[in-house]
């Protein structure tokens, strides 16, 4: 569990600031929304968490430590899936998986990820498909199966739920609300 402190946080791309004097502090374990119009700097918080741009030591620390790179105690859920299409789904999730169990057989690696597709409600005959055979929600699933396998303390997900239909993203909602308060004493922070 880590928790996530700013401190009058301030980044811009050029000289234009797009966040300033932003502070928060979400504790380990909470599930943080952020809220606001298009624009307005939700990504970019998101990805300064992540540790996808670069922040000022002094003003974002994530469990108490100056966030300088992305990390395994990381996970991100990328608006547009981020799933790697020249990859099975299955096998991104397999890929994130080895990155962090090393000695994992790939018998254990495809157990494991296949438990998780269908944590997330994907079919096992999904696993084997490319993303670009899948429909919005399975890439959507499949992304955030990856996220979770990893079992990061940190999951920055933006906005995960943005280009599903009413259904899928209200069942989708229920699923990581569910795997969230399922985590017990080891509840991972959210940030969506
Ligand atoms: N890589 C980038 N380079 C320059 N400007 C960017 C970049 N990414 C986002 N911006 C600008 O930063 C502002 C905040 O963007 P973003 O964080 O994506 O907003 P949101 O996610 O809330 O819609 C916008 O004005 C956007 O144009
Ligand atoms: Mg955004």
């Amino acid at each position: 569990m880590l928790e996530v402190s700013m401190d009058n946080l301030q980044f811009g791309y050029g000289k234009e600031l797009v966040l300033s004097g932003v502070n928060y502090k979400a504790k380990a374990g909470d599930f943080v929304c952020l809220l606001g119009q298009s624009g307005c700097g939700k990504s970019t918080l998101l990805r300064l968490i992540a540790g996808l741009e670069k922040s000022n030591p002094t003003q974002l620390m994530v469990g108490g430590k100056h966030v300088d790179g992305p990390s395994l105690d990381r996970g991100m859920v990328f608006q547009d899936y981020g799933l790697f299409p020249w990859m099975t789904a299955g096998d991104n999730i397999c890929i994130a998986l080895k990155q962090k169990y090393k000695d994992w057989d790939k018998h254990k690696t495809k157990e494991v990820a296949l438990e998780w597709a269908r944590n997330l409600g994907l079919d096992e005959d999904l696993f084997d498909k490319y993303p670009m055979n899948l429909s919005g929600g399975q890439k959507q699933r499949f992304a955030t199966a990856r996220a979770f396998a990893i079992d990061a303390p940190l999951l920055l997900m933006d906005e995960p739920f943005g280009a599903l239909d009413a259904v899928t993203k209200a069942l989708l909602q229920d699923t990581v609300l569910e795997l969230w308060q399922n985590g017990k004493e080891k509840r991972k922070t959210i940030f969506l």
